[in-house]
């Protein structure tokens, strides 16, 4: 039985651990229609899984920015305009930017100098951009294209719970 508050930490085999976080952001969400609650959680649950992460959380678009959302990790940058730094790229493009090398990428926002690359998944409900999910790693290149996979359904199924 699905314990939704356990802890979820990397067992080392992505495949089971990513179905369980779908199955419990799920299950969180269920019934739940305050999208802040949800973000949190979401937030939450993606820290205690992934290792080697520092920061993990949510901008949302407001009008003509990003803004910062539910997240876990160090304080960080309050708004991000369209175009601009990894998460207002991904807004631009409507797609996934996931960067080996943060210093490589250009105008890259750093809000905590620990990070080494970075993960940025859109949100999109409606044909409308809803937000991005950011996720930073201390270690170069520590995103592969199962988490990228995995990451996409995650917010595919979170987009879901915020309609
Ligand atoms: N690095 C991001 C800014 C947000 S922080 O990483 C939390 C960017 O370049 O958009």
């Amino acid at each position: 039985m699905l314990n939704l508050f356990q802890t979820n930490t990397s067992t080392g085999n992505k495949a089971n651990d990513y179905q369980l976080a779908l199955k419990q952001i799920e299950a969180l969400s269920a019934d739940e229609e305050d999208a802040i609650a949800i973000l949190a959680n979401a937030s939450a649950l993606l820290n205690q899984l992934f290792d080697n992460v520092n920061w993990v959380g949510f901008y949302i678009w407001r009008d003509t920015e990003l803004v910062l959302g539910p997240f876990q990790g160090l304080p960080a940058c309050i708004r991000i305009p369209f175009g601009k730094g990894v998460c207002g790229t991904a807004v631009m493009e409507r797609k996934t930017q996931r960067v080996a090398d943060v210093s490589k990428f250009p105008g890259h926002i750093a809000c905590d100098a620990a990070s080494q690359s970075e993960i940025v998944v859109p949100l999109i409900i409606d044909d409308t951009i809803y937000g991005v999910l950011d996720i930073d790693s201390p270690v170069t290149d520590r995103f592969d294209e199962v988490d990228q996979t995995f990451l996409e359904e995650f917010v595919r199924a979170l987009e879901k719970q915020l309609t």
